[in-house]
């Protein structure tokens, strides 16, 4: 197992690194777009191949890397699904599986410090992002955060994980690297309260100053999808109207890009063929089944937001599938016309 703990010291953020092996898919968790360039260097270093970026809430205090991981690295970029940015690839809720090749985390909702918080749990260890820091825990005073929510959080979710349970955090601004679910439990001056509404009154008394970023820092993660106009305007895209009218055509063939849970959550579009994006590049090469397809039919990429698929445009065109158009917006924007859906 690799495991790294990367740390950015102006806002001291903790990002984690993690891949089953070398050679293998990675996924980053929380990291800070100023340290990309070490990330990138370090995926080469150990021979990874980054697959999902992750960010455990919309950060306050520092620009998030997702967007430029993804335009280096065409990985997937991954949030709850309540949060506020315009585009992340994969949106997640709680109970879902966060997978990379032969990594496996538990999704669990953990709102509080904001209202799109989540913790990842991976075996003996849980990535609590700002709601359970060492000896604190995140605030609760902006961004729809609510001290409510967070009490339940962590005491009704993440206290009842065994104590022993590794506790690696989104920040510390002490020093400390890790802790366990015991320790904060007995240690952590924020959980010795007694009701909910003794957290409540703690942490609403708190008065702390706004983080230094948060003018620059919140505008800028809420922005961190890929721009599809371009694709559009070269005429790579078909909208959803346009691509209503496409279904039953026997020419044309919708390519679904997405993870069977997401598949199985939304539904598909009527007549597709799956395609995971982590295949995408067997797939449009010589030999591979995309390949194959497009000889008879015109290739129509979709994903749940037109992210990955307009990744994969760009690609298909590269390897001279010339044919090659993605669904503007995604499945999201074709439920949200009506399109028809097929259970999976
Ligand atoms: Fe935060």
């Amino acid at each position: 197992m690799i495991f790294r703990q990367l740390f950015e010291p102006v806002s001291g953020t903790y990002s984690y690194l993690i891949a089953r092996r070398r050679g293998a898919e990675a996924l980053i968790i929380d990291p800070v777009l100023e340290k990309v360039d070490r990330y990138i260097q370090l995926l080469n270093d150990l021979d990874l191949r980054l697959v999902k970026a992750v960010d455990t809430h919309l950060h306050a205090d520092h620009i998030t890397g997702l967007g430029a991981l993804r335009d280096r690295t065409n990985c997937v970029t991954v949030m709850g699904e309540q949060t506020k940015a315009d585009v992340v690839s994969m949106r997640l809720t709680d109970g879902d599986t966060l997978e990379i090749d032969g990594v496996d985390m538990d999704v669990i909702y953990t709102p509080g410090h904001t209202d799109d918080s989540y913790s990842f749990v991976m075996g003996d260890r849980v990535f609590t992002g700002d709601t359970l820091l060492i000896r604190g825990t995140g605030r609760t005073d902006f961004q729809n955060g609510d001290p409510r929510q967070q009490y339940d959080s962590i005491f009704n979710k993440l206290l009842r994980l065994p104590d022993e349970t590794l506790v690696f955090p989104a920040h510390d601004y002490k020093g400390d690297t890790v802790s366990t679910i015991g320790e904060e439990k007995r240690c952590n001056p924020r959980l010795q309260v007694t009701s909910i509404d003794a957290y409540v009154q703690l942490m609403n008394g708190l008065n702390l100053p706004n983080p230094k970023m948060m003018d620059v820092a919140v505008p800028a993660n809420m922005h961190v999808g890929l721009s599809q106009d371009a694709i559009l305007q070269r005429g790579w895209a078909v909208t959803v109207d346009e691509g209503m009218k496409l279904v039953e055509r026997s020419d044309i063939a919708f390519i679904d890009l997405r993870e069977l849970r997401e598949r199985q959550r939304h539904g598909e579009i009527p007549g597709s063929i799956s395609a995971p994006y982590r295949t995408l590049k067997e797939q449009i090469a010589a030999g591979g089944a995309v390949r194959e397809l497009v000889r008879s039919r015109q290739p129509v990429f979709y994903c749940a937001f037109g992210e990955r698929s307009a990744i994969a445009v760009r690609a298909a065109r590269d390897c001279g599938i010339d044919s090659a158009r993605h669904l503007h917006g995604g499945m999201d924007a074709w439920k949200r016309a009506n399109g028809p859906i097929k259970p999976v």
